[in-house]
């Protein structure tokens, strides 16, 4: 039976803000209170538990530096991070779906010519990525910025592997005239999230598997748009039911089609048996929802 203390100190605890708080800061932080105590008293958390979760946290932290950031790990596979995404980033009037950005998006990739590989050097299946960035009324983009990042065929991203030479894997590449795009790279293939750390214990502790279904990352961008942050998935993946950061929208799942035609991949500069996946963007005006913000893991170590 919950003794009158045990609901009385939520209110004493919110009712110690202050008048003057910012009115948003206050409101966000009446619910984290409210919602943290009822957490304790739901589960009766005991004080080995507690201590548990305080040096967890401390070691989620300890983790973080400008390339890993463990706690954007820990809000990916809770859902935390889908859910900001979805409250966000409502889809409407037929826009691409947002989906994570994950931690290991980079600053400063370097800009490539449309057709050109984004992936020179890496070992992997050829690809090649085409489509065309448009506006809600279908009217193509010209100039719109695509940032364009993947892990290598065993699942690493660069900024994970020592002496890569620099950013790898990652391009920036713009539209043409009639909103098209098009790159050559490696095929993606599904990767387990970093597992050495609290965040894979945690994982483990949970039955739970560390795998993302293959994809690849695009942060979309054009004057008078919202940005759009989202992966394209590839079809017929084993983990698409299970990604392990629930970020999966059927609307981004695309078919990478493979050829044995020599011809046809000639003509892309490739050599047979390729794959390809066509898909076109559809960014929304800006103004409609909040625009999504890039940070990167060396961004929540700068102060
Ligand atoms: C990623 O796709 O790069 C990613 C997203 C969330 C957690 C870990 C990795
Ligand atoms: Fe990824």
């Amino acid at each position: 039976m919950q003794n009158e203390l045990e609901t009385r100190l939520t209110e004493a605890v919110i009712a110690r803000l202050g008048d003057d708080a910012d009115p948003r800061f206050r409101r966000i932080m009446q619910g984290l209170i409210r919602h943290v105590h009822d957490f304790v008293r739901e589960v009766e958390l005991t004080e080995t538990e507690w201590f548990e979760a305080i040096k967890f946290l401390t070691a989620t932290g300890q983790k973080c530096d400008d390339k890993r950031q463990e706690f954007i790990l820990l809000s990916d596979v809770l859902g935390v991070s889908m859910l900001v995404d979805a409250v966000n980033h409502r889809a409407s009037g037929g826009s691409t779906e947002t989906t994570v950005l994950g931690p290991f998006f980079v600053h400063g990739a370097r800009e490539i010519a449309n057709g050109d590989d984004m992936a020179a050097g890496w070992k992997g299946e050829p690809t090649l990525v085409s489509g065309r960035v448009l506006s809600v009324e279908g009217r193509p983009l010209a100039g719109a910025l695509l940032d364009l990042w993947q892990s290598n065929s065993e699942g690493s991203y660069d900024v994970q592997l020592a002496d890569t030479g620099g950013k790898q894997l990652r391009a920036k590449l713009r539209t043409d005239a009639e909103g098209r795009f098009g790159f050559r790279t490696i095929l993606p293939t599904s990767y387990p999230v970093p597992t050495d750390g609290p965040v894979g214990l945690v994982l483990n502790h949970m039955g739970r598997h560390p795998m993302r279904p293959a994809h690849l990352h695009f942060m979309v961008s054009a004057p008078g748009h919202e940005t759009l942050v989202t992966h394209l998935f590839v079809k017929g993946d084993p983990y698409l039911e299970s990604d392990v950061v629930f970020g999966v929208k059927d609307s981004l799942i695309v078919d990478f089609r493979r050829s044995e035609s020599q011809a046809e991949a000639q003509k892309a500069g490739l050599k047979a048996p390729f794959y390809s996946a066509s898909y076109d963007f559809v960014l929304r005006p800006a103004g409609e929802a909040k625009q999504h913000s890039a940070r990167s893991a060396g961004d929540a170590v700068k102060s």
